[in-house]
């Protein structure tokens, strides 16, 4: 049975669990999340539905940011997780919570994304720690979507909480390669086509890359379709997943980032290049 709680007590404290943190407005996306972290781990699962404000460098973006508790605790509740956790913004956020305890994500959190949202990975750090100082968690499951997050939270905690196991999870797209976001909601139909294209962008410039190991020219030319469709976008840059800073061309694994925004929705994307040459 599902328990819904606002307030970790001592006993769950102790428990082993399967974290997976979420700010809510959930979808296949999350509910993926969900089930790898029970397949991979024999612990409670444990989710949180808390929208940090901390991690919102645009008011407005956080005032619009979508909500459906009802919608969530159902889905939650047919997806069997143990515990539903719903916390108040003075459980996580006590006054005695002083600017001192932000964390801060140095340079790594302030190039791609981050430049373009300053503060937001300070925030994701802050509200992550707090989560697991409270939850004490064994494992937790974050999406390969928000690539640079999952780096920055690896990173952070690899020393910090070396008994944590941190579970990365695939993307999930639609049938048309539109990765899953609670943003997608605000989509109209249209929209929704118009955003699929990111998927093809981003395919397009990895095979661009793969014809001509130019990683400047296929950033120039993933961009260059970007202006094709119409669609603004914030970067596109290949990174080198392990270290999250400009790669080498031969590297084995490359990652392409982008930020996007179809109908003023600010979407993200990324997609895995593998380079093999056996
Ligand atoms: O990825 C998210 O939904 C959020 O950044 C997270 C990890 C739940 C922290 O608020």
């Amino acid at each position: 049975m599902t328990r819904i709680i606002k307030k970790i007590d001592k006993e769950l404290f102790l428990e082993e669990k399967c974290f997976i943190p979420t700010m809510g407005a959930l979808h296949k996306g999350h509910l993926s999340l969900v089930r790898l972290g029970k397949k991979s781990t024999n612990a409670k699962t444990i989710v949180s539905i808390f929208l940090n404000k901390k991690q919102f460098n645009d008011k407005s973006d956080y005032d619009s940011y979508p909500i459906d508790l009802d919608g969530d605790i159902e889905l939650l509740r047919k997806e069997e997780v143990d515990y539903i956790f719903i916390p108040d913004e003075n459980y996580i956020y006590p006054k005695d919570f002083v600017e001192l305890n932000d964390i801060k994500s140095g340079e790594k959190g302030s190039l791609f994304e981050g430049a373009h949202r300053p503060g937001h990975f300070d925030g994701v750090l802050t509200v992550v720690n707090r989560l697991f100082e409270l939850v004490n968690p064994t494992s937790a499951v974050f999406g390969k979507k928000d690539a640079q997050q999952l780096y920055l939270i690896k990173e952070f905690f690899a020393n910090k909480k070396n008994n944590l196991k941190i579970i990365e999870a695939e993307i999930i797209r639609d049938e048309y390669g539109l990765a899953m976001s609670s943003r997608n909601r605000f989509l109209s139909k249209k929209g929704i086509d118009i955003a699929r294209n990111i998927f093809q962008i981003l395919k397009n410039t990895k095979d661009y890359f793969f014809q001509n190991q130019d990683i400047q020219k296929a950033e120039a030319f993933g961009k260059e379709l970007f202006n094709e469709y119409e669609i603004n976008y914030d970067y596109l840059n290949f990174v080198d997943p392990k270290y999250f800073e400009t790669p080498d061309k031969n590297q084995e694994k490359l990652l392409i980032i982008t930020a996007a925004y179809v109908e003023g929705i600010r979407l993200i994307d990324n997609m895995e290049v593998i380079q093999s040459w056996t």
